[in-house]
Parts: structure tokens; sequence; C-alpha cells
């Protein structure tokens, strides 16, 4: 069977200054009704796939109730794995495998971050029913999207030989966040997709690669995972363990390493063309909310006169726009970010500076 495991740990740098307390991405409530949580959950409904009833949601004890509510409002039952502290994807992954396989199961993991929005559920279904079956018989499988420009920010994947009866291709390389040149470079090659973030493989193929490559993170994340707290609802690992986990990512600690090691596994990439964006920076998130006449969208206390295509968050005191064109602007208590719809990956460069001014 296949079981959803929904990383919602993260907070994006291009979201500063909100996404990090009460406004992560993956709670706000963008198109239409459901927040991008929501929306990930129940991607696989209705799908000819057989699906555990729970999803497996990894998270931190500060989004613990607003998560577990969201689940309950979409009737959507759940189980929560609580990091004591962020020590990425890599970890976080290995604390879901080491819950689902807790009872001896070895269950498909359809690994899916909840910031991401995709536009054709049909389309998305019928990819993870390919990718499943590739997981189910042993692959480690990842999901590629056509490239548009030259990201930074995500992982390429080389496409190799097409499998026999299947959409699916060989991976043939996997590079995590590419310099600029490099990135130009495989979208002009043609040869490579990005990595979308969503993966499936089965639970024991990942305890057995994060056991391989990085034995420190299984190790600690074993012993997180043995001195638990289960409650039903949640799971609370052992914090003196867990913190000393390395910090890594899925893409680095796992993903980079398996076209040079066969004896782990086979990496796989189906092509996904189903309306995949990453919500990475404000003008994406602009993008996929919801929208008044006017292009306009808003959350939190906002007041608008006379403005057009913009963003406007409010955090904690009312915000007023009069006259705004495509401007962007998120208040929290602590910062005021205004910028340019064109300019919000820049963000970024601010973050950079405010870190490095300590
Ligand atoms: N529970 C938990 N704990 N979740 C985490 C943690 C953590 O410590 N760190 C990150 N996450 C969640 C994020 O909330 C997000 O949903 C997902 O894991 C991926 O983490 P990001 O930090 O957003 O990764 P990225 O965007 O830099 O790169 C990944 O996604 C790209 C596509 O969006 C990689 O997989 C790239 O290869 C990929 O192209
Ligand atoms: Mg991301």
């Amino acid at each position: 069977s296949i079981q959803v495991v929904i990383l919602s740990g993260g907070s994006g740098t291009r979201l500063w200054p909100a996404s990090r307390e009460q406004y992560p991405k993956q709670l706000l409530q963008l198109a239409g009704a459901d927040t991008m949580l929501q929306a990930t959950a129940t991607r696989l409904a209705g799908a000819a796939l057989e699906i555990a009833p729970e999803v497996l949601v990894v998270s931190n004890e500060e989004y613990r109730f607003v998560i577990a509510e969201q689940l309950r409002q979409i009737g959507q039952k759940g189980r929560i794995v609580l990091e004591p502290a962020g020590r990425n994807t890599a970890p976080a992954l290995t604390l879901a495998a080491l819950a689902a396989t807790a009872k001896g199961e070895d269950p498909v993991l359809l690994v899916m971050p909840a910031d991401h929005v995709i536009r054709d559920v049909k389309a998305f279904q019928a990819a993870i029913a390919i990718g499943a079956e590739e997981a189910q018989a042993g692959s480690f499988v990842t999901f590629g999207i056509v490239p548009d420009r030259p990201e930074t920010g995500y992982g390429y994947i080389r496409t190799g030989a097409k499998r026999e009866g299947s959409s699916a291709l060989e991976l043939a390389a996997f590079v995590e966040k590419p310099d600029a040149a490099r990135a130009a470079q495989y979208v002009a090659s043609g040869e490579y997709l990005w990595n979308s973030g969503i993966f499936a493989f089965r639970a024991s193929r990942w305890l057995a690669a994060i056991e391989h490559f990085k034995p420190a993170i299984a190790a600690a994340c074993r012993a997180a995972a043995a001195g638990a707290q289960d409650d039903g609802d949640f799971i609370r690992v052992a914090q003196d363990p867990f913190l000393k986990s390395p910090s890594d990512s899925i893409d680095y600690a796992v993903m980079e390493h398996l076209a040079a090691s066969p004896e782990i596994g086979c990496g796989v990439v189906v092509p996904l063309a189903a309306g995949w964006s990453d919500v990475g920076a404000w003008d994406a998130l602009w993008q996929v909310s919801e929208q008044d006449a006017e292009g306009n969208a808003t959350h939190g206390d906002v007041l608008l006169e006379d403005c057009t295509d913009s963003f406007i968050l409010a955090e904690s005191r009312l915000v007023a726009g009069i006259g705004l064109k495509d401007i962007v602007v998120v208040e929290t208590p602590d910062a005021v970010m205004v910028a340019h719809r064109d300019h919000t990956q820049d963000v970024k460069k601010i973050v950079t500076r405010l870190k490095a001014d300590g």
C-alpha cells in the first residue's frame, strides 16, 4: 500500500519576513478554500490506488495544533510526527519511515512537501500510479518537471534510458542546486528535468539508503524514534538523540549518490506535467492565491482602494493600500517588506544581508 508522508517543517527564506511564525505558507489559505497542506493531504483522493487511510505529517511543535485542526476540517485522518528541532528533510523522512514500519509493514512512502501547488490533480494521480509501481518493485522514484528557466534553487535530474513498458526513465544523475552556469547548461541541453521534490520508495529502501550514505542520521533517528511518546495523534520523538542528527536534505544525503551506487537501488524519474508550482516566492504565492476582481490577494486585516494585481499580508496590524499596482506588502510584528512583484526573488538578498549583519 501507499503511505502518504507530508513534510511541513521548513520556512523558505524567499518568503521573508513572514513564513516563519504564524504564517508558514503551507498553512495559508490560497486558491480555493483549502490550505496548501489540506490540498496536499487530499491530492490522491479518488485515485485508483491502495492508500493508507492516515497521512503522516512531519512537522514541529509550533504548528502541531494548526496542522491537526486543518486535517480535522477536511475529515482527513492523520498522525503527526513532531521534531524537537529542524534537521532538514533527510532526518524528517527517516522518522516517517521508522513510524511507517513500526508494525512490521513496508509501505511505499509517497513523500510530498506541504508547500507545492498542483493544478491538474488527474495528471498528478496518473504519474503517481506509475511511480508507485516502480517504487513497489524497489526503485527510488522522483517526479520530474520540464524546466523553463535556469532556476538554481532546484535539483536537476539527468534522464537516462526509457524503462520497459512505462513512461518512466532511468535516473542517470542528480545534481542538487547547481550554480547558475551549470543550471543554464542543463536547461539548454534538454537532458535534464527539475526535481519536483516529490518522491516514492519503499520505507525499507529509504532506511537502507540512509543507513548506507548517512549512518549518523540513521542512528540518531533510530534512537529518537525508540524513545518516542506516541499518543495516537502525535508522535513526539526523543529530543536528545534527535538533536545529535546531522542536518541534511533528501537530495544531498541520498539522491545525489544513487546513480553511483546501484547496489543501494535504482533511481527512476517519472515525468510530471500537472501544473506543478513550488510556491517559493511571494509572486508565486500571489499567483496561486484567491484574488478579487482587480487581481489583489490579501491575507489578514487589509483595506484596499484602487489597487490592482497586488499581494498584501497583514499579520499583526491593519494594512491599508491605495493606488498600488503589482506590489507585494508583507507586514509582521518585527518587519515590513514592500516589493515590486517582479523582484520578489530578490528577497533572499535581503535575508543574506541581514544574516551577514548579524
Ligand atoms: N518536517 C520537516 N523538517 N520538513 C522540512 C524540514 C525539516 O527540517 N526542512 C524542510 N522541510 C519541508 C519544507 O517545508 C518543504 O515542504 C520540503 O520539506 C522541502 O524543503 P525545502 O527547504 O523547501 O527544499 P528546497 O525547495 O530547497 O528543495 C527541494 O525541493 C525542490 C522543489 O521544490 C529539493 O528536493 C529540490 O531538489 C527540489 O527541486
Ligand atoms: Mg521548497
